[in-house]
């Protein structure tokens, strides 16, 4: 019998700081609607040296566990997609692993490939499980990840920081993975990349767009023909695209989401078979139509316009997102999921919502998250900026979060605070 696989149940980890990203722009000297309408923007988090890629898998990965009560010796992967890591050798991971205490036996690794790194790790625990090798146990698939441009940058709008945490397993409550359709498209390119010892990123920003926007619509026709084999969708009155509830993206800020819708209904568009002859224009205008956005995606975004980008943890915000306001109506639908990392590699996949997913939804505590950051000045964003990484300043860890205490002899220290 084939297996059901998928997410079982999230968690998120979010910088305790943001800054209103009107006052960013004011600060700029920038019309604030560029950032707003421009972008999509509302917040961005911003995450101090203490906050780093390790203290907040660590806090996304615990809240995961001891919101579902999750027995550790259930867990037989440990998986940390980043792009951010703090070793060229040591993983994020094996930081995790120690952190929580969790047991021996399982396999702890990193995955990086850009922002899709978090996918990947996440498709490796899914095949893992899917093809028995896992033998009942479940795996723990983390993204972590700080984006980071520098001050008055172009990208500098773009930043945020965050985790998704990911229980996976037999027994989908949030997402059933439809194992095998996915559509995959992977590319050379340099459209955004961090060069060993640099803390900012390297990126040609129009460029990355068009990367994402070419990625997309290969992973998305590799899907929609396996889709289409299976019956999962159909060339009908409705677009093979539009017969999925909702579409979730990777989200480098939330417009691109919007482009990024565009250009899958423009695939859909492009190959309708036996179509009537329209012209590109014509095909453009409906592929914008604002009514499909509005149904099939603007309902994911509302955590991430509030952090910003979070290179791996992107598309899992959305997806945290979605179901924490509307996990009860879609229960039992399929929604589609498109991951891109620069560099580059696009994945598209789908997933059917499950029955629990409100009652698990409710005990990730995302409100709680969000409600618990404080709003700091662009006077104390610039500071936090400018702070060295490797010396921490000395804060106390808020309940059942992690924080980098200091790095000696080249070994990085982390302090937990009680969970209340
Ligand atoms: N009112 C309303 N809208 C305004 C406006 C105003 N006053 N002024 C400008 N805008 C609009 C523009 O028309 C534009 O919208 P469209 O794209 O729909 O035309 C939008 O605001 C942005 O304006 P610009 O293109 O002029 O902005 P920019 O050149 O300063 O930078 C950016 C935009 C390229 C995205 C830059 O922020 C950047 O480099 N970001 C980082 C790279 C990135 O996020 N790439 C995404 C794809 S790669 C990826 O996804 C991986 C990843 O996570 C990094």
């Amino acid at each position: 019998m084939k297996r059901l696989v998928g997410i079982e149940a999230l968690a998120i980890a979010a910088p305790r700081r943001y800054v209103d990203i009107e006052d960013l722009a004011r600060a700029r000297g920038v019309d604030p609607a560029k950032y707003t309408a421009g972008l999509g923007a509302r917040e961005m988090a911003v995450a101090d040296p203490g906050e780093d890629s390790v203290a907040l898998a660590a806090t996304a990965a615990a809240r995961v566990l001891r919101t579902n009560d999750v027995d550790p010796a259930r867990i037989g992967m440990l998986v940390v997609g980043t792009e951010t890591g703090v070793d060229h050798s040591k993983p994020v991971a094996s930081h995790v692993q120690g952190l929580l205490k969790l047991p021996r036996g399982m396999r702890v690794f990193d995955t990086q490939h850009a922002c899709y790194g978090g996918t990947a790790g996440l498709m490796a625990a899914v095949e893992w499980i899917a093809s028995g090798a896992a033998a009942g146990r479940s795996a723990l698939v983390v993204c972590s990840d700080i984006a980071r441009y520098g001050l008055n940058t172009a990208g500098e709008p773009t930043q945020g920081a965050g985790a998704v945490a990911l229980l996976v397993s037999e027994q989908p409550d949030l997402l059933a993975v439809d194992v095998g359709l996915n559509g995959v498209c992977s590319m050379d390119v340099y459209d955004f990349w961090r060069p060993l010892g640099r803390r900012e990123a390297v990126v040609d920003g129009h460029y990355s767009i068009q990367c994402y926007l070419e990625a997309l619509s290969s992973a998305y026709r590799g899907w929609r023909e396996r889709a289409l084999a299976h019956e999962v969708v159909r060339w009908g009155p409705s677009l093979p695209g539009e017969q999925l509830a909702r579409v979730l993206y990777h989200v480098p800020f939330c417009k691109m989401a919007r482009k990024a819708h565009t250009q899958l209904r423009l695939c859909d568009l492009e190959d309708v078979p036996n179509a009537p002859a329209t012209t590109a224009e014509a095909r453009e205008e409906r592929a914008k139509a604002a009514s499909s956005y509005e149904a099939q995606v603007a309902s994911s975004l509302g955590l991430n316009a509030r952090i910003g980008n979070v290179y791996t943890a992107s598309l899992y915000l959305a997806l945290a997102g979605l179901l924490h306001g509307e996990a009860d109506t879609l229960a039992g639908q399929r929604i589609g999921l498109l991951s891109y990392g620069s560099g580059c590699a696009a994945e598209f996949y789908s997933g059917v919502v499950g029955e629990k997913a409100a009652r698990r939804m409710a005990q990730a505590g995302v409100e709680a998250v969000m409600a618990s950051r404080e709003r700091i000045s662009v006077v104390e964003y610039e500071r936090i900026m400018n702070l060295p990484y490797e010396a921490p300043e000395p804060l106390a860890p808020a309940a059942g979060t992690f924080r980098l205490a200091e790095i000696r002899d080249h070994k990085r220290i982390y302090v937990e605070g009680a969970a209340s």
